[in-house]
């Protein structure tokens, strides 16, 4: 269940789940799985009890010969930002927030709709001739990263390097793996921290800014890492996550053509209904209780967000696309608290400027491939989303 479990996150089932529940995972560990929404923000909101140190560890524990693998490349990942319950969090997060400013973000919309309707066109004229379209590959994907290369100047890597080495890193610390997928992830990754290590002592822009304010060449190259895969990888995949849930949204999508329907409310109940990040963890940091249960310190506590999104408790009809309804609003798609996501105003950016272009190309469309997710704690992944007229 751990590895699918935005098949089950539905609000009609609320009985089935206890408030915390435990979980067992594949390779023995227990976790305590926190599945209403009062509980999952009490955990984020609370980093002294619950820390964010275990937010990067591998699930499928690294065997020797990966871990050698990285090793030889000189692969570290010392606590940032998503992992860093220490002192240098704030610094180093007021950084990230600074390039990632509102007015920043504002100023990629008009490139970005004018990307984005350049695609729509080309793909609308593919469709009436009755061929098939990957939504996925040829529309979304890349639009996250060539968006975030803009905003804090990224080493001019190639898009589909860094896709690859993002998805090797979400595979190889959320997924169930064997040994040899494990190596060749490892292999993947080593790779490329080697092309981030280089950029992070002589690149501009963010990279720069970092290295001014005194962090250590480990710790930039830990920051850009996270950041190439949280700032690009799960708005690419949210914004497939959207486009298939609207093509069976006619409804919405009629009200987003005539404008009776607000895009950014479509966007909140995207995020609410299908969060790419569907689970984040934390670990106790003494011993505690949470909503009657007992948590020892060290427990790992799985924040079911995909659950928390649809908690009848906090929206009124929490399985359903309803733009603007109460509570909408309410989602911890971007977690809460000092670790709450950076980049949120970026991804709503994002979304709202694909969803106002693309609205006319997904109407009417049929299905012919829906994403595939493979398993993964955390991530959901799709990989093509193919359609047709
Ligand atoms: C739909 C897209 C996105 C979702 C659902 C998402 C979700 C999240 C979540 C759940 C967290 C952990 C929050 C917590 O621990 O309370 C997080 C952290 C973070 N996200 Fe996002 N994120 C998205 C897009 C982005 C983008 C576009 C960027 C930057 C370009 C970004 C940068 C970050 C950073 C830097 C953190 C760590 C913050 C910290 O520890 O201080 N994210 N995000």
């Amino acid at each position: 269940m751990l590895f699918r479990s935005w098949e089950q996150a539905t609000g009609g089932d609320l009985l089935r789940w206890p408030d915390v529940a435990r979980v067992v995972d594949h390779v023995g560990v227990e976790h305590l799985l926190v599945t209403r929404h009062a509980l999952v923000r009490q955990v984020l909101t609370d980093a002294r009890t619950f820390r964010p140190d275990n937010a990067l560890d591998a699930i499928t524990p690294i065997p020797v010969a990966a871990l050698r693998m990285l090793a030889a490349h000189r692969f570290r990942l010392p606590p940032t930002l998503a992992n860093n319950g220490g002192d240098t969090h704030p610094g180093i997060r007021a950084l990230i927030a600074d390039a990632l400013h509102p007015t920043r973000v504002a100023a990629q919309r008009d490139w970005l709709a004018g990307l984005v309707r350049h695609r729509v066109a080309d793909l609308s004229v593919v469709l009436a001739r009755g061929t098939p379209v990957d939504l996925h590959t040829d529309l979304a994907a890349d639009l996250p990263l060539l968006v975030l290369a803009r905003l804090v100047e990224l080493p001019d890597a190639p898009v589909a390097a860094v896709k690859r080495f993002a998805r090797a890193a979400l595979e190889l610390f959320w997924a169930p793996l064997d040994a040899d997928r494990q190596q060749v992830l490892a292999a993947e990754m080593g790779c490329f921290h080697q092309v981030l290590r280089e950029f992070a002592a002589t690149g501009d822009g963010l990279v720069g800014d970092l290295r001014a304010a005194g962090h250590p060449p480990d710790v930039v190259v830990g920051a850009l890492f996270f950041l190439l895969v949280a700032g690009q990888e799960t708005t690419s995949q949210f914004l497939t996550l959207l486009m298939h849930r609207l093509t069976g949204e006619p409804a919405v999508l009629a009200g987003l053509r005539d404008g009776s329907v607000n895009v950014a409310d479509v966007v909140e109940e995207g995020l609410r209904l299908e969060p790419p990040i569907v689970t984040w963890r934390r670990v106790a940091g003494v011993d505690t209780t949470l909503g009657g249960t007992v948590v020892p310190a060290g427990a790992s506590v799985v924040l079911w967000l995909a659950r928390a999104g649809r908690d009848p408790a906090v929206v009124q009809s929490p399985d359903e696309l309803r733009p603007g309804q109460r509570g909408s609003r309410r989602h911890l798609a971007f977690g809460a608290g000092v670790h709450r996501c950076v980049g949120d105003q970026l991804a709503r950016m994002e979304a709202s400027t694909l969803v106002a272009e693309a609205a006319p190309l997904l109407t009417g469309v049929r299905v012919v491939r829906p994403p595939h997710y493979p398993d993964n704690l955390t991530f959901r992944m799709p990989d093509t989303f193919v359609v047709r007229r």
